[in-house]
């Protein structure tokens, strides 16, 4: 029952949001496009509503948004937009590039379309952002371009999911450094709704859609990754390249070609420090080792994995399939007493695959020892719409009707040493601002 009242919460919580800025805004001159809108919307919105990108419609001038202005409200209100699913009541709420809105900024959204969505003085609205064209290579020239085989999208039909394999040519371990995913062209852009690219061993067949490093992830609106200096991801010489896709039809047949950009350290070269990412904390039924979805209702499962090193805490993405609705991450301390601490909690929408990356001054540190325990609520009663039959008993397996709960998990490895000056590093840093 509890995991049920935690859901609720959950969903309910975006709706009985407190605004403090639409009650500031009453009283005072209605907020207006050109002064209060336009800004918000090119800082969190534009770079997936414009022209060629993979939102239904642009948010630029104030032509293109004014018809759009209620369905706007009702966006923002409920914090369906933009895409950012953490749980804003507990955890670490600073992570890089975090497109949300404050309260303030809703606040402000909803009194602007609740006075009629004025335009204000055209004069006064901000120069849109300009955007390098979107296939464009954001990491330099890549020192090495995979091309995934075409997949020809047909102008009608349902969502499209599947894997993709491309040779990479590497003898060598090599660690990467930078690393991008690029549909080419403005038409293939338009199809692929997501994508997400893996190194796997040479013998992995369309079949086993679950293995393999996870190396980028593609979806519209997201940037190249470039990691921090100093720190690599090992990409195993010999490895093959797996695209994940979503695709989509958009009415006109469209040739899908995939790209892969990567930037590597120099040959022989290792980073000071190794980015790993990997699937953890995987949901499994204590007893029966599979994962046991009951037939319509809403479940939990868990899973956990020790990290035998201390860490640095990068990223955490919550990875289900269709029924997977919400994801905790608690970190477990091999102290006396056991210390547990809720990291991290998200909201999951099979449609948007999203990485939260640390800020670097809340990353999660953690010493040698530590337990991860993954926590994955799964809806499998008919009120999700996501659901295709509520009738059946779901477990897990790669296909997307089958369910997963894991999360990914980005991080580097420390010495006992590097991870005793990090903790003191940010003690030390924290009591200066306590002073301030
Ligand atoms: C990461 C890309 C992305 C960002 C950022 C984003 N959107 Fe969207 N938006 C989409 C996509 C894709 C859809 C269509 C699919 C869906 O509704 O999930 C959409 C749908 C919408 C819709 C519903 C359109 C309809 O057909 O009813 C509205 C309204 C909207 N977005 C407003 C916003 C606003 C306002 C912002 C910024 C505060 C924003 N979006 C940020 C990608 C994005």
């Amino acid at each position: 029952m509890r995991t049920t009242t935690l859901v609720a919460a959950f969903v309910l919580g975006s709706a009985v949001l407190a605004l403090p800025g639409a009650a500031a805004a009453q009283g005072t001159e209605a907020p207006t496009f050109a002064n209060d809108v336009a800004p918000i919307l090119y800082r969190s919105c534009v770079n997936c509503h414009r022209p060629g990108e993979i939102a239904p419609m642009s948010l630029i001038s104030y032509r293109d948004v004014r018809p759009w202005a209620r369905s706007i409200r009702e966006k923002v209100e409920t914090r369906a937009m933009p895409p950012w699913h953490i749980d804003r009541r507990l955890g670490i709420q600073s992570f890089k590039n975090d497109p949300s809105l404050t309260d303030d900024e809703i606040g402000t959204i909803l009194a602007w379309v609740d006075a009629g969505a004025p335009q204000g003085n055209p004069a006064d609205t901000p120069v849109p952002p300009e955007f390098a064209p979107a296939d464009s290579w954001q990491i330099g020239d890549p020192d090495l371009v995979v091309r995934f085989p075409t997949y020809e999208v047909p102008a009608a039909g349902p969502d499209l999911f599947g894997n993709l394999f491309a040779e990479m040519g590497l003898e060598e371990d090599r660690y990467i450094t930078a690393i991008q995913t690029r549909p080419v062209g403005d038409k293939a852009r338009q199809v692929v709704h997501h994508a997400l690219s893996y190194a796997v061993e040479p013998s992995a067949d369309e079949a086993d859609m679950s293995g393999g490093l996870f190396l980028v992830e593609y979806a519209s609106g997201k940037l190249a990754e470039i990691y921090p200096p100093d720190s690599g991801l090992l990409l195993p010489g010999g490895s093959q390249a797996r695209l994940s896709y979503h695709l989509h039809s958009v009415g006109e047949p469209i040739d899908a070609d995939v790209e892969l950009g990567i930037n590597f350290l120099p040959a022989g070269e290792t980073p000071k420090f190794i980015r790993y990412s990997r699937q953890l904390g995987g949901s499994q039924n204590v007893t029966t080792g599979i994962l046991d979805i009951p037939a319509g209702e809403i479940s939990r499962s868990d899973g956990y994995a020790r990290f035998n090193n201390a860490a640095r805490i990068t990223m955490f993405q919550p990875h289900m399939h269709m029924l997977g609705i919400y994801q905790c991450i608690e970190f477990i301390y091999p102290t006396q007493p056991v210390r547990a601490e809720t990291v991290n909690c998200a909201g999951f929408d099979y449609n948007w695959h999203m990485n939260y990356n640390y800020e670097d001054d809340v990353a999660p540190l953690i010493p040698a020892g530590t337990i991860l325990h993954v926590s994955s609520w799964f809806d499998n009663s008919a009120a999700n719409r996501g659901n295709v039959d509520p009738s059946n008993w779901v477990g897990n397996g790669g296909r997307t009707i089958d369910e997963m709960g894991f999360a990914w998990i980005g991080w580097h490895d420390l010495t006992d040493e590097e991870y005793e000056a990090a903790v003191a590093e940010r003690q030390a840093a924290r009591e200066r601002t306590d002073d301030d």
